[in-house]
């Protein structure tokens, strides 16, 4: 009744900003992203039969805040009539500051789960409880670089590129380490009750797709580049002109942008994606990885750079 798992978070390069429905969880548009390697969280999950309430750990520490979330995702594995369960999660990156903390955990956690309760689930069905938990999250299910469809009812997920099919790092500059003070799920709704251009960003998101899974194909640097930029900038126009704002960007953001800018002015294969949260995140080839580091890393206001190759999916780490 015990399982451990491994999951990395993934970044959206076509983004999900929006829900078609609160109930379904299910997200408004497909989306594209690349899984990580080296960032990762650990999840243990224990069932047992006496205990009486779900209790949740996050590096060592209660998580109170966390753990109704955990317990419905929990409940949509394994069934609401379930034995009560010990969660223990540690993650080697800053949580809920924009990073995919809960892709890598939600992923991690239904992999754990459904081992530790014998369940026999095929990846898409985990898939689809994470996603239904966070919905980035059934995207770390899968390996390198991952596309999320959206058909009549329920999400398919696919890798439709392994980690060696093309070889690419992520850069992260982190320019604050603090959690974020509205998360993405709340934030998506005030975006679809309130900014104009809401509609707009939903009926591109299928071209965007298109022209990243062209791009991926053909492993076109450059177009990939231009669809990513453009469709972070969109998500971000669309948050920005929510009522409330939403502006997760900080000053030092914008430093980073500059400097992806300049690193592109001298050739240098890169570019960027934002999310909900202030860190930049730059995509570039392995090749180019060095220089990108050094520049992020002397880039005024950032606190932290951290760097990957793209990896696997989410996977069981240890037995029962
Ligand atoms: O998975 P959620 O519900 O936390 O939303 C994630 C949203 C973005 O990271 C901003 C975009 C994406 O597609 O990952």
């Amino acid at each position: 009744m015990r399982a451990t798992s491994q999951a990395q978070p993934n970044i959206a390069l076509v983004k999900y900003w929006g829900k078609r429905d609160a109930v379904s969880n299910l997200p408004a548009a497909g989306s594209l992203s690349l899984t990580l390697d080296s960032l990762w969280t650990r999840m243990s999950v224990k069932f047992d039969e006496s205990g009486n309430a779900d209790a949740l750990l996050v590096n060592g520490e209660e998580a109170p805040a966390m753990l109704p979330r955990v317990s419905r995702c929990l409940d949509d594995i394994v069934g609401v009539k379930r034995p009560c369960a010990m969660v223990s999660s540690e993650c080697n990156f800053p949580i809920a500051a924009g990073l995919a903390s809960s892709a890598s955990s939600f992923a991690a956690l239904v992999v754990a789960a459904s081992h530790a309760f014998g369940l026999e689930s095929e990846t898409l069905e985990m898939a689809r409880s994470a996603g239904r938990a966070s919905g980035s999250a059934a995207r770390s299910l899968y390996a390198g670089i991952v596309e999320l469809q959206l058909a009549d009812d329920a999400i398919a997920v696919a890798s439709i590129a392994a980690p060696r099919d093309w070889p690419l790092t992520v850069t992260v500059a982190i320019t604050e380490k603090s959690a974020k003070k509205i998360g993405s799920g709340p934030a998506m709704n005030i975006s679809q009750q309130t900014s104009p251009f809401y509609k707009e960003w939903i009926s591109r998101q299928a071209q965007d797709l298109a022209n990243a899974r062209a791009a991926v194909e053909s492993r076109d640097f450059a177009a990939l580049a231009a669809v990513t930029e453009h469709n972070c900038l969109k998500m971000h126009s669309v948050m920005w002109s929510s009522r409330p704002s939403l502006v997760y960007w900080n000053s030092a953001t914008l430093t980073c942008l500059e400097t992806v800018r300049r690193l592109q002015a001298d050739g240098v294969p890169a570019f960027f994606t934002i999310d909900a949260g202030p860190q930049v995140k730059i995509i570039s080839e392995p090749a180019a990885a060095e220089d990108v580091g050094a520049a992020l890393r002397s880039t005024n206001g950032v606190v932290d750079v951290m760097q990957s190759p793209l990896g696997d999916g989410a996977r069981l780490l240890g037995g029962k």
